[in-house]
């Protein structure tokens, strides 16, 4: 593949940034520092399903992706010959979906002679933090905490990570969106607990997570025990998830977010780290932000929260996190293959 013998390194280059790997069309384009356009297309379609269906989301990946390239142009104000690589998730996440994203970015890199950048999707999302703040104090620790992974890791440099704990079992999106759908909130149900919980008492049912000795998370207890106890209180009072909504959603958002600040306080006050950062969508949740800065303040160090933007899955991330394996020329060929799990 001749990709790399025509290349010449840019000092700033445009770097375009395309994610399928779940339920979000998602390409974006960064230049200088800047992102001159990260557009978004949600999948409504898996509403009605409950939950996302690989074989739609492939689909609709496939129907959307140039509309959103345009789309993505026409708000940088550039044209494709303006790009100087490209950047596309190779995974985890839906195959089909993988697939579809991988064969675009392919396509584009062959037709346009450019370098291409296969990123992992969860490096992306901490990349999400260099977006807003491109020179935070390193090592930091980070809270990754999304739809398909619960992960603490500790971020040693722009691109070296280290795992520290996971989750065993759901992570902690699919938490709120089993969870949410007991209570017959629509999918994606974490920003409707977020909303309702808002309104709600949390101390109002008690609810536990279950205790993992380490910094691993374990949710699946949860969402049947909430199964568990709504199924017995509905049969005194066929309303009760009704009447109690907003508390319930309250009680299970406080339960969550104790246990995920819970880690991240066991993790800093055992070594020491200049900031903690949050990413992946759950990140969006108000009460998780706000119970991340004030860990922050206490422990006397900064705090990465990136806006909500770039919180829930896009393609931003996947060109912030383009641009350092760019520094590298860490590029792959054409054979290069999506990859569900790494
Ligand atoms: O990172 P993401 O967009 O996709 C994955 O890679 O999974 O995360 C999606 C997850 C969903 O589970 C969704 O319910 C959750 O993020 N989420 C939230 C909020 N907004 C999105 N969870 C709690 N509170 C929110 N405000
Ligand atoms: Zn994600």
């Amino acid at each position: 593949m001749a990709i790399k013998n025509t290349f010449v390194q840019k000092a700033y280059p445009c770097l375009l940034g395309i994610e399928t790997s779940c339920d979000d069309t998602a390409i974006a384009i960064y230049h200088k520092g800047n992102i001159l356009a990260n557009i978004s297309i949600i999948q409504h379609i898996h509403k009605k399903y409950g939950g996302v269906v690989p074989e739609l989301a492939s689909r609709d990946h496939e129907k959307k992706l140039l509309f959103t390239l345009d789309e993505a142009l026409k708000k940088a104000n550039i044209n494709l010959y303006d790009i100087d690589a490209i950047a596309f998730t190779q995974g985890p996440g839906l195959m089909g979906a993988l697939m579809v994203g991988t064969s675009f970015a392919k396509g584009l890199a062959m037709a346009l002679n450019l370098p291409l950048i296969a990123v992992n999707h969860l490096e992306a999302h901490i990349a999400a933090i260099f977006i807003a703040c491109p020179k935070p104090k390193f090592p930091f620790l980070c809270l990754l905490v999304s739809g398909g992974h619960t992960q603490i890791i500790a971020v040693l440099d722009f691109d070296k990570h280290m795992i520290l704990g996971s989750t065993k079992d759901d992570a902690a999106g699919e938490a709120f969106d089993k969870i949410g759908k007991l209570f017959g909130l629509p999918y994606p149900a974490g920003k409707h607990i977020d909303d309702l919980a808002l309104k709600g008492d949390a101390t109002k049912f008690n609810f536990t997570s279950a205790k993992m000795s380490n910094l691993d998370f374990s949710f699946s207890g949860l969402k049947t025990q909430v199964r568990y106890f709504i199924g017995k209180m509905e049969t005194e009072d066929e309303h009760f998830i009704k009447n109690n909504l907003a508390d319930l959603c309250a009680s299970v958002q406080y339960t969550i977010v104790q246990d995920l600040i819970a880690k991240c306080e066991f993790a800093l006050a055992h070594k020491q780290y200049h900031g903690i950062g949050l990413v992946g969508g759950v990140s969006a949740n108000t009460q998780l932000r706000s119970a991340t800065a004030n860990l922050a303040v206490n422990y006397g160090i900064e705090s990465y929260i990136p806006s909500f933007e770039f919180c829930t899955d896009n393609a931003a991330m996947i060109a912030m996190s383009g641009l350092f394996k760019y520094q590298k020329q860490d590029f792959v060929d054409l054979s290069v293959k999506a990859m569900a799990r790494f």
